[in-house]
Formats: C-alpha cells, structure tokens, sequence
C-alpha cells in the first residue's frame, strides 16, 4: 500500500513540487490553490515536462460534487497553414514539426492558471507562484533520472535555441548538480507582478517573439496577447458502479478512455485474471478499436463536429465491439472507426486532494522531453513542440505512432488534438480515486489499467500505478509491452490468438490517489520516475 494521510494528498512528478502543493494546503489554500502552486513549481523542477511555455487540462471535482474542467491546450499560430510540415512532395520535412521553432504552438498554461486561481482559487496568487520563483532563484538539486534526461536532450537544445541558456551552461549534468535559473525567476515574477500580462504582453511577449524572428517560428505578439482557456463541459461516463468524470475534445483521453471502459464492462476482466491473456485479449480489442476511432474522427471541437456523447455510450461500444472473438485478435486493417451517426512521452500529470474534499486532476505538457529544445532568449524557460500533436499529413505517424485524419490538420488558431486524461473517479456521489499520466498515446491506456487494476483485480492504488503495462492504439498493429509486463505463457496465448508485441521503455508515470473505504487517502506514486506523495 502506498502513502495513507488523513485528509488531504498531493502526489506529484517531484518531491519539491509535492512539497509546495502541501504548505500551500497548509496555509489554507485548496487543492485548485495547490494546482496552481504545483504546476508554477514543476515548471521549474520538472522542466523536461514541467512548463510555462507549454499547456494542459484539468479536471476539478469540488466538494459539493460541482465539475469543472478547463482546456489550456497550446494553439496553432496565425500564420500556420495545414501544409506547413510537408515538402511540395507533401513529404514531412525532418524533425520541423519536433524541433525548433516552427514546432511551437501558442502556450496556454499561464492563461490556465490564472483562468482555474480567478474562478477557483481562494488564496493570493503572489503566494503560490513565490515558492516557484524560489526554486528557480535559489536553484535545486537534479534527481539522476533529471540529469540523464537533461544530457539526453542537450543536443536538441543547443540546435534549437538561438541563446544560450542555464541547460546548455555545463556539457554534462550529474546527480546532484545544482540547477538555477534567474532568468526564469525574472519571468515567474513578472508573471506574480503583472499576472497572465507578466506573459501574454510586455518584456517575456517580447521575447518569445524576438525568440520567433531569429529562429524561423511564427508566434506573433497578436498570437499570445489573443490566446484564450476554455472551460469545457467534462466528458462523463459510468464504469460498473462508478462514475467516470474527465476531459472532452481537444483531448481524445477522456473518450478514448471511456469508449475502452464501456467495451470492458460486459466482459468481466476479474474472473479472465489479472495480466492473463484472456484479459489482455479483451482490453487490447477494446483499444485498437477506441483508438481507431480517435485517427478518423477526434479533433479541435471549435473546428470540427465531435459526436462525443454517442462516441461514449453503451450502445455504440457495444456495436464496435460486435465483431470482437475471444479467441483470436482482429487485425487493424480490418478496423476502421466507426460510424457515431448511424491519440520519449514527455508530459506530466499530478492529483490533488484537499482536507475538504476538494480534487484536481491536472496533466500539462509540452509535448516531448524539454518540448522544441527552444529556451527563450532571456527569458529562461523552454517552449512546447505542440504542433506535432496535430495530423500533419494523412497517413504519417506523429511522434507517438498516432495516425488521423482532417479532423486533426493544421488550422490557424485550432487546438492540436491530445490524448492526455485528466480523470476524477467517484462512487455513489462520493470522491473514489483521482488519477491521469503522461506518456501521449499511452496516457488513456494507463489510466484504463490503473483504474481495472483497482476497481476489478482490487489492488491498492500502490500496487495498480506499479503493476506492469501494456499498450495497443490500433496502428501499428503491436501490443506494446513492458519488459516482463507479461508471463511467457500468456504471451504465447496471444501470439497464438494473432497479437504481436514489441517490448518497449516503461508506458506511463501515473498519480493517483484513492479514497479508502474509512475516508483517509491512499496515494499511487509511479515508481517509474521520482515522483512523490505526500499530505497530512
Ligand atoms: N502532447 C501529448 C498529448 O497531449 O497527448
């Protein structure tokens, strides 16, 4: 069993942001005040994921059972164009959509935060940014899995950025070193001092632009000073007993998510055994068919109709599921979506619980580790590579495998279509477990298996965000697989059954945390990466 508090919980991807999450309860503030103070703090010691330049979804169950859900997610630039990745062959060109400045969408994880502290928070916003501006100012010790990660991407940093900044200062980073970064504190105080304008407007609008100009991208001043949250109405659905409360378009998570919980319901998973092939053999067919759906018919809800309440319902999942066989896979050349009318994973997701009973449930992004490898000139913080998020040409696999269609092209001022799942999970109107993950495509199949692993095979949250994964998302046709996720046995029994697997890196960092059946909390902290509870 993981970490028990009493009354109130902040699990998140860094001990340091865990920290401020809590004093800030502590002070008083609810679990929306510690959102915001946990992000403004990843986005200093978590800045391979953590992020001002990028965007996010939150999902906010308020204790009074009211919902809210608010859509930060980065937008195409004005002057973007649906082509803009292709070469007059209409072939990708590069890593353009990945790196560098083109790659960047318009961030909206400072609008988010003063969107969700204006409407839901309840202490000054000077006081959750300060630990923020502290951390960087003062500097912070690098976790070894933080340093590896920094020298991973030291090379795509320096080719993309125009100046030089604290990430590239040393050529090699080790466990420990310490990580500083003025120039950012100066960007978070102006933000404390100016509030969403210390960003959107003045001196770090200006050099985000000036950033553009040298590198070839196209943010205008008019982009940032015209981006704009979107509070959303949640996507909801039941699971057995359980009401399933997460994000809609532009995210495919939450619908992915459902659409693979509804599949499931009637299947029974507890008696066909956790991680038996049986039951990998039923979440998978679930999941290609979700996915195959999300390629064809998921997009920017502004710019396209998204038939999302007929995409969740019983009834359609059990017409996609019509031609499941428990004995043998269905190959995804022979899945295609369905017919409503007649989505390196470097992203990061923390939950949080108040002693009120207050939940959040929030994943920001800048899309991969350290996003476009672009650290503003002067302003100390790194810029998302969002755009690849959008279809850039049909038929060619974004940097997650994902496939899809117009739905998903590039369109000026459209959201990029994401599969991140923000999800806050109650039982009989009561708060039942708060959870979500980063990892692009794998995010909605993660926090498919965590909630089973609780709900059907009656595993703590510890055990459920520990167990080992899996991963199909319908093109390429491959069950993706942690090393050992499955016994040789199993594994035969689905080769057999037609499956093919690919081992790969682990799938998914999940924070959750449950609610005990005496009221007091459990938290999933992923051991896959440093993430860490703590509450009180
Ligand atoms: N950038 C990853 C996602 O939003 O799905």
């Amino acid at each position: 069993m993981g970490m028990v508090t009493d009354s109130a919980m902040v699990v998140s991807a860094h001990p340091l942001a865990t920290a401020v999450g809590v004093s800030i309860l502590q002070k008083g503030g609810n679990a929306v005040d510690a959102a915001v103070a946990v992000h403004w703090a990843l986005a200093v010691v978590a800045p391979w994921a953590g992020n001002v330049g990028g965007g996010g979804l939150m999902v906010v169950r308020s204790a009074n059972g009211t919902v809210h859900t608010l859509d930060f997610r980065e937008i195409a630039p004005a002057a973007a164009w649906q082509d803009m990745f292709l070469d007059g062959e209409g072939r990708p060109v590069g890593r353009l959509s990945l790196l560098g400045h083109r790659a960047v969408g318009v961030p909206g994880s400072v609008a988010g935060l003063f969107a969700a502290h204006d409407s839901l928070g309840e202490l000054p916003m000077s006081l959750l940014i300060q630990p923020a501006i502290d951390l960087a100012e003062h500097g912070f010790s690098l976790t070894a899995l933080e340093a590896k990660e920094l020298n991973s991407k030291l090379a795509n940093i320096r080719a993309a950025s125009t100046r030089p900044s604290i990430y590239t200062s040393r050529s090699f980073w080790e466990a420990g070193d310490s990580l500083r970064s003025p120039e950012l504190a100066r960007t978070l105080a102006r933000i404390r001092d100016e509030g969403a304008a210390g960003f959107y407007h003045g001196l770090t609008a200006e050099l985000i632009v000036a950033e553009m100009q040298r590198g070839g991208g196209l943010i205008t001043l008019k982009d940032l000073a015209g981006y704009r949250p979107i509070w959303r109405s949640p996507i909801v659905g039941t699971y057995r007993d359980l009401e399933v409360i997460t994000m809609a378009p532009p995210s495919s998570g939450g619908i992915v998510l459902i659409q693979a919980l509804k599949a499931l319901e009637g299947m029974n998973v507890r008696s066909t055994g956790w991680q038996k092939a049986a039951t990998i053999h039923r979440m998978v067919e679930a999941e290609r068919r979700a996915f195959a759906d999300r390629a064809e018919l998921l997009g920017d809800p502004d710019f396209v109709p998204i038939p999302a309440e007929r995409l969740v319902s019983a009834a359609y999942m059990a017409q996609r599921m019509a031609d499941f066989d428990a004995t043998k896979a269905t190959p995804s050349v022979q899945v295609h979506a369905g017919d409503p009318l007649a989505e390196s994973e470097h992203t990061t997701h923390f939950s949080i619980v108040d002693e009120d009973g207050n939940a959040v449930s929030c994943t920001t992004t800048l899309n991969g580790s350290y996003g476009s490898g672009v650290v503003v000139g002067e302003a100390g913080f790194v810029l998302n590579n969002e755009m690849d998020d959008f279809t850039i040409a049909t038929n060619t696999p974004n940097r997650f495998g994902l496939v899809g269609s117009a739905a998903n092209a590039i369109a000026p001022g459209k959201r990029m279509l994401s599969s991140m799942a923000p999800t806050v999970v109650t039982r009989g109107g009561e708060l039942f477990m708060v959870l979500g993950s980063p990892g692009g495509a794998t995010i909605p199949t993660s926090v498919l298996q965590t909630l089973v692993n609780v709900v059907d095979h009656g595993m703590s949250a510890k055990q459920a965000v520990s167990a080992p994964r899996f991963h199909h998302q319908w093109k390429p046709d491959t069950i993706r697989v942690e090393q050992n996720a499955i016994t040789p046995d199993d594994s035969l029994t689905l080769v057999r059954m037609g499956h093919s697997f690919k081992v790969r890196a682990p799938i998914g960092r999940v924070d959750a945390i449950l609610v005990l059946p005496d009221g007091r909390l459990e938290a999933g902290s992923d051991p896959r990466g440093d993430d860490a509870a703590a509450g009180y």
